[in-house]
């Protein structure tokens, strides 16, 4: 079992999966966010788990994302595409666009981000300056360049604690800092992906324009869930084009599937 899709808003349930069991998984750090769904598409074998839960009632803050990857990997999954809805910051990322970040910048706080703590041989540093997996972004760009899909290709992620929306002086600040999006769940997800050495990438949709982005108008809820329901018929169809065509950085089915993030993740103990 290799490849797993974690949903955000939008994506409470995958489409297209077939033949679906469903498995509770209890983990060291309590619940999932929900019993993961099994099945196949275009006839390869995915894992799904919502990280809202399959009613979309977890808050960004109130994920258990620490027990969502322990359950992914303790399924043997290899690869995460992970979709998230954003607030646009940068001018190019309007509502509708399609995002492939490549870089995070972490602005939560208070929730447990690490593997590495508790009773540690040693204490352990990983790798992260590169967050997101080459290879996996490398395929959804593909897939978006097959399918006439745009795809904006790069873009920090500021990742927001929630689940209030940012300030027109936060979000400021952040495109400072060069935020190009702002989402609430892309961390600590993605550095626990990395620290259990899953190859990772995020798919962001913007839902709307960040605060204070829109010309002094407020944040659109109504927008925001059009927005999303129209691009997930895109987002899907990715995931299909990846799945059918047997891409081998989803797939991992081919041995060209160069281990770029296993190098990546390599950890680094200073007193080893
Ligand atoms: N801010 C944070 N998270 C979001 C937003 C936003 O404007 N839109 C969708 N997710």
């Amino acid at each position: 079992m290799h490849l797993a899709i974690i949903g955000g808003t939008g994506l409470s349930q995958l489409d297209g999966l077939e033949s679906v069991r469903h498995q509770v998984i209890s983990t060291p750090y309590g619940e999932p966010s929900g019993p993961v769904s099994i099945g196949q598409m275009a006839g390869c074998e995915v894992v799904f788990l919502p990280r809202h839960g399959y009613n979309h009632r977890i808050p960004p803050h109130g994920i258990n994302y620490r027990a969502n990857l322990w359950a992914l990997k303790e399924l043997g999954v290899e690869r995460i595409l992970a979709v998230s809805s954003v607030g646009g910051i940068a001018p190019g990322m309007q509502p509708g666009a399609l995002c492939v970040p490549d870089q995070i910048i972490d602005y939560t706080w208070g929730r447990p981000n690490t593997f590495f703590e508790g009773d540690l041989e040693a204490v352990t540093h990983v790798d992260f300056s590169y967050p997101y997996d080459a290879d996996l972004r490398a395929s959804l760009l593909r897939a978006g360049a097959a399918l006439s899909i745009p795809l904006m290709d790069g873009g920090t992620y500021g990742a927001t604690q929630g689940p209030r929306l940012e300030t027109a002086a936060e979000i400021q600040r952040m495109q400072r800092d060069g935020c190009d999006v702002v989402g609430m769940t892309g961390m600590p997800e993605a550095i626990l992906a990395r620290e259990c050495d899953i190859r990772y990438a995020s798919l962001n949709v913007v839902a709307n324009r960040a605060a204070g982005m829109n010309g002094g108008g407020l944040v659109d809820f109504h927008e925001i869930n059009q927005t999303i329901r129209d691009r997930m018929a895109a987002v899907r169809r990715l995931f299909l084009h990846l799945l059918n065509t047997r891409d081998c950085a989803v797939c991992g089915n081919a041995a060209s599937a160069a281990p770029v993030c296993a190098a990546g993740a390599a950890k680094l103990k200073p007193d080893a």
